[in-house]
């Protein structure tokens, strides 16, 4: 198709309803998609609505199919739709949610779990998802803290080009999608982690922390960027000229599609950014907005500003030209139904391979946070007791696209396919949700604790519904329920046999539960194989090998907490926090309750000093740290070597370590390894005070051990 060509045949009022992106209804009445915001009914003129260049959240071979045949038919230009979805963590086919993906700090397995679910978008008519969003998270309040794979621009930077290699690939098949990494920028920094709440920093620390990752995504080939709600200092994103078109466009050199958040160009005015939808129109455009997403200020007020000319066409064709091109690139002018396909339907979504890849992603996902001696149970046992309501039903988490909770392997059902002899007896133990439910909880807590009395293994589920975290769902309170604490209490009095399973969207404090409970890992909200990824972790058929992607607080009052943090001029350092005059909270530790990175597998692993293969380096030269890993416990077992480093003196404040490197490493009780880190210039490159993106002179500190907590230190000085 000759897009040049086809452009000068549309009017401007066609171009800007290229540029507009609704839901299906404005094509077929009555037509229902996923609803992922405040519903506007939009009365398009026919003219308008006939010229529209994508539809959202709208999944499924034969609704897409009939959309947009009935499209093709009235649109002059024959330009076929864009379809494009949240297809956040699985299309049909449910794998954890992308904070559980994070904490695999496995790219690889990401990279496959999204391969998955793009085959099964293309096959349901989906052409661009809504995903990698990339926004890194320090406040366990933030509902969408589920969304993003954690705290450390390292490792949402691998994770959001394993996504978007996942999704587009080269698109070389039939069955890659598009990718549209969000939400740009630092939309995980809501001020209170209120959700949509206003964001303030210095471009040193946004520049630092909060755009490595959607720079990764734009160097793996990102398709599409999707602008945020929030305002940026005192801007929103969606107007943000520094933000979108001088960073993004001209520093970035990115020239593909940009599409706003839904509905987030008129909302320019409720942050009073804007006082009507003509200056709205004027500002997303000069901003470099190109697609106006569920809102008709392009529509309604551009050609105003073209006539008077305030906004010039050219800007309009640029736009146009860049959807146009990724129509092209998807093969829809050749095949407007592309991969479509109701019969493929049937065959691939929830088939055993696809199964199987969730399985593995939620097995590798979870975080072992304490054992001892309890993990994993012995498969021999005559009854084990499992309590809890989310013990009882899939949990796919939010945005889980087309998946159904009811096609989810529940725990329960996870233990007694595992387990086909055992007695195995369920306890409801307490009112699912996240309202403070202490109605008949006494009867529920002694149903499950005389349930316990005799079990050879309890499996107690606690946490949050699916539901309770999400775009929309922050908390002030993210403690473990007091109904939770009560039964855990009850329970793990009469049978220390006790495995809590913690199924969350985000860090939960779990400080009340901690003293009592012998054992308990995060299983996050696992997905369509939740129930037999637990059974198999519980039972040892397979070892934990999560780790924490964000910092798990002693109390919400901490909140931002994170691993890697300024040292301050009055470090805290005695452990018990006690030092007066030094940086503390008199009623709470500064430590997180368990830190970024940290996790436990079955097995039991040292680590040694760290030998460096020079103690000063010039410019350009690498230096080599390696250390000898010993798996010093009774079974074969993994376990992540991290690798961090510090720059002890610089032109702006350090953190006191990051996240530089990781390898994971499987050894058979009593083998050793060894482990080397290439430690390069650009590791050591930062925005100094200068505004320069480069390495200084100094003293430098390498950690390598098994969490950001890690004390396993040597030094070595760049000249
Ligand atoms: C929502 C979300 C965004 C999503 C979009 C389309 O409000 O903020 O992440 O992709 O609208 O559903």
């Amino acid at each position: 198709m000759d897009i040049q060509k086809l452009l000068g045949k549309m009017t401007l009022k066609q171009k800007l309803a290229q540029l507009s992106q609704f839901t299906c209804d404005v094509i077929l009445k009555d037509a229902q998609g996923m609803i992922t915001g405040p519903s506007a009914a939009f009365n398009l003129e026919s003219d308008d609505a006939a010229c529209v260049g994508t539809i959202q959240s709208v999944c499924g071979a034969e609704i897409t199919d009939k959309i947009q045949k009935l499209h093709l038919q009235e649109d002059p230009n024959k330009i076929p739709l864009l379809f494009m979805s949240d297809i956040i963590h699985g299309y049909k086919t449910i794998y954890p949610i992308p904070l559980g993906m994070g904490a695999t700090f496995n790219e690889n397995m990401l990279e496959e779990c999204c391969r998955m679910a793009a085959k099964e978008s293309a096959i349901g008519g989906v052409h661009v998802t809504f995903a990698p969003m990339v926004d890194l998270v320090r406040d366990a309040r933030w509902g969408r803290c589920m969304e993003s794979t954690g705290e450390d621009a390292y490792l949402n930077s691998k994770m959001a080009a394993a996504q978007v290699m996942g999704y587009q690939g080269n698109f070389e098949s039939k069955y890659n999608i598009a990718s549209c990494v969000k939400h740009f920028a630092a939309y995980g920094a809501a001020e209170a982690g209120r959700d949509y709440n206003s964001v303030d920093m210095s471009e040193h620390k946004l520049r630092e922390y909060y755009l490595p990752a959607y720079k990764a995504a734009i160097d793996a080939g990102c398709e599409v960027l999707m602008t945020s709600f929030n305002t940026l200092n005192g801007v929103p994103a969606a107007g943000n000229k520094w933000l979108v078109n001088d960073i993004l466009r001209e520093e970035w050199g990115y020239d593909k599609l940009i599409i706003s958040d839904y509905n987030a160009f008129m909302e320019m005015i409720e942050h009073g950014y804007c006082s009507n939808g003509k200056e709205v129109a004027e500002k997303a455009m000069l901003a470099g907005n190109d697609i106006e997403m569920m809102s008709n200020a392009y529509i309604s007020y551009m050609e105003e500003l073209v006539s008077e000319g305030t906004i010039s066409e050219e800007l309009i064709d640029k736009a146009v030209l860049r959807i146009l091109s990724l129509k092209e690139k998807l093969g829809l002018f050749e095949n407007p139904s592309r991969t479509a396909s109701k019969a493929e339907e049937e065959a691939v979504f929830l088939c055993p391979k696809h199964r199987t890849i969730a399985r593995k992603a939620a097995e590798k996902s979870a975080v072992l946070l304490k054992n001892n001696d309890v993990l994993p149970f012995s498969k021999d046992v005559n009854k084990v007791t499992v309590i809890g309501p989310y013990a009882n039903k899939g949990m796919n988490g939010a945005w889980f696209g087309l998946g159904n909770e009811a096609e989810s392997v529940t725990v329960l059902d996870g233990v007694k396919k595992l387990l086909p002899e055992c007695e195995v007896t369920f306890c409801e133990g307490y009112k699912a949700g996240f309202a403070e439910v202490a109605e008949n909880s006494a009867e529920l807590i002694e149903e499950a604790v005389n349930s316990a009395m005799d079990a050879d293994a309890v499996i107690l589920c606690i946490g949050e519904n699916t539901f309770e975290s999400g775009e929309a769902f922050s908390k002030s309170n993210i403690d473990i329920p007091d109904a939770q604490v009560a039964l855990v209490k009850a329970v793990t009095a009469v049978n220390r046999n006790t495995a809590g399973v913690i199924f969350c969207g985000r860090p939960l404090v779990l400080t009340a539960i901690e003293p009592y409970i012998s054992a308990m890992f995060v299983m996050w909200q696992p997905g369509t194989e939740g129930g037999n990824a637990c059974a198999n972790l519980l039972f040892g058929e397979c070892d934990f090998e999560g780790r924490l992607p964000m910092s798990f607080p002693r109390h919400v009052g901490q909140c931002p907490v994170f691993y890697n943090y300024l040292k301050t001029g009055r470090p805290q350092e005695t452990p018990d926090g006690e030092n007066p005059y030094k940086t503390r909270y008199i009623d709470c530790l500064n430590t997180p309750l368990y830190s970024f990175g940290y996790g436990l597998s079955y097995g039991e692993f040292e680590v040694s000093p760290i030998t460096i293969s020079k103690d000063t380096v010039t410019r350009g030269e690498t230096l080599n740290a390696k250390v000898k890993v010993t798996n010093v416990g009774g079974r074969a077992s993994n376990t992540l070597v991290q690798l961090y480093v510090a720059d002890v003196f610089a032109s702006v404040t350090r953190p006191v370590k990051e996240l530089k490197g990781f390898e994971r490493i499987y050894l058979a009780s009593g083998e050793s390894t060894e482990v080397e880190f290439t430690i390069t210039e650009e590791m050591l490159k930062f925005h100094t005070a200068s505004g320069r993106f480069e390495a200084e002179n100094g003293l430098f500190k390498v950690f390598i051990g098994f969490d950001s907590e890690t004390e396993n230190k040597t030094e070595f000085t760049l000249a």
